[in-house]
């Protein structure tokens, strides 16, 4: 790997952007604006210094060069190494591969299954339903003194939209939204499996390499999904699970396991991120009380309100490609076999693309974001999902509290790969 041509910019190595430590302290955008600057695509070595046991990997910093890569799937493979930074042998990649790590064409048939559920248009459909909950959700803690704004507010909307899209029965909601928290945040204590302990990227997780994220519980989940599935085959309703229960792709069904790591992806990526991007918003607009009170003023900020809490939370710190042939990125080339991550918060704060980009503005046009990925045929699948219920909170805000108040201290997630917050304690003051 990386063997034909010397690095030209090597890291920096005092500069670590990658272990999940330097993510629970906070997100490291000084780190990220020297790497955009001096070594844009660098080759980040992986040892015990960051938590990684590969061979090192590019990485990414600047808007571009992420929207560049994103776009050309043909030379930068989500389906070759997976999205992961793990390295996985070819056995592990094909047991926990899912759509997100398959290219086209296979990965057009598989996104047809479930676009219908998840498109603009469909979503509409649920605005009247989120509304109503988000009021009823706040109507227990507006007012009402300090709360934790992940618990009480941020969790709840994102797992009860997901819940009806999907077909889960309401009361197995907490039991699977449990298991999913657990595979996703594999790196934090407060999360991981009594019995297994960090299950992510370690030697001594060997036995699990099979499963997604390397984790046990996860055959919970697919033990499961098979029940609701068996379920539907004889009582079909208008959700993903029936959809999935009988899915073919090209004439041949889905096996068991394809429906189960489906299925979770759906589960872990339609709940976690968005948790985080409705607690950061509270945090930014706690922290920026004047774009609270200029988006009070000027409802109609609305459409630009919603973008920019999308760039400032970025839920997804990053996903990995690999080059299927030699290539450059800007004037560094890479070989084929190359791991490339794409650093997502880093390019949501690139000065080249973004004027002022640490400033929060409610109204910032234009804002090209890469919250949802950079392009190309993995754009995020519930991007309207999400915006949906980013707008949703944000007009029940601004329709029902004055301010926001930060009531303690924000604890966030062990990961370098969801930019999430555990515990949020807010007080919101009634307009
Ligand atoms: C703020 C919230 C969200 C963020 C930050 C986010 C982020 C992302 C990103 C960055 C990607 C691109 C992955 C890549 O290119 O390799 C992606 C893909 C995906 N997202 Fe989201 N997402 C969010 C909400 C959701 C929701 C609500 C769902 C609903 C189920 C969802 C489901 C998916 C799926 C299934 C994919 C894979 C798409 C594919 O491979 O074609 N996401 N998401």
């Amino acid at each position: 790997m990386n063997a034909g041509s010397e690095p030209r910019h090597e890291s920096i190595p005092e500069l670590d952007i990658v272990s999940h430590d330097v993510y629970e302290r906070g997100v490291p955008f000084a780190a990220y604006d020297r790497f955009r600057s001096e070594a844009p695509v660098a080759w980040v070595a992986e040892g015990p210094h960051n938590g990684h046991h590969g061979a090192g990997f590019w990485s990414l910093t600047r808007w571009q060069d992420v929207v560049d890569v994103h776009k050309d799937w043909r030379t930068f493979s989500s389906e070759l190494g997976g999205t992961e930074i793990e390295e996985m042998a070819p056995d592990a990649i094909a047991a926990r591969r899912t759509m997100l790590e398959t290219d086209p064409p296979r990965h057009t048939r598989l996104r047809q299954l479930v676009n219908p559920a998840f498109s603009k248009q469909t979503m509409q459909r649920y605005s009247a339903g989120a509304n109503r909950l988000i009021d009823r959700l706040l109507d227990g803690v507006v007012g009402a003194g300090p709360f934790d704004a992940v618990a009480g507010l941020a969790r709840e909307l994102p797992i009860r939209m997901l819940v009806d899209i999907l077909g889960v029965p309401h009361d197995d909601a907490p039991q699977l939204f449990h298991w999913a928290d657990q595979i996703v945040y594999n790196a934090d204590p407060d999360y991981v499996d009594e019995q297994v302990g960090d299950v992510s990227d370690r030697a001594d997780t060997d036995p699990y390499r099979l499963l997604p994220f390397r984790s046990p519980v996860s055959l919970k989940v697919f033990d499961h999904f098979e029940r609701l599935a068996a379920a539907r085959r004889t009582d079909p309703a208008a959700d993903v699970i029936t959809v999935l229960a009988d899915a073919t792709v090209d004439g041949v069904p889905l096996s068991e396991r394809e429906r189960g790591t489906f299925l979770l992806l759906l589960l872990i990526a339609g709940n976690e991120t968005t948790r985080h991007a409705l607690t950061q918003a509270l945090i930014a607009l706690a922290r920026h009380p004047e774009q609270f009170a200029r988006l009070r003023a000027e409802p109609d900020l609305i459409d630009t309100a919603v973008e920019e809490v999308l760039r400032w939370a970025c839920p997804q710190v990053h996903f990995r490609r690999t080059a299927t042939a030699g290539t450059q990125i800007g004037e560094q080339a890479i070989d084929a076999g190359d791991k490339v991550v794409t650093w997502y918060v880093a390019a949501n704060f690139d000065p080249a693309q973004f004027t002022d980009p640490y400033t929060f503005d409610v109204g910032r046009t234009p804002n090209r974001h890469v919250t949802f990925g950079g392009g190309g045929p993995h754009l995020c699948l519930g991007q309207w999902m999400a915006r949906l219920e980013a707008r949703v909170f944000l007009e029940a805000l601004v329709r029902r509290v004055d301010h926001v108040e930060l009531a303690g201290p924000v604890e966030r997630l062990r990961s370098n790969f969801i930019n999430g917050i555990k515990r949020c304690p807010v007080i919101l003051h009634p307009a």
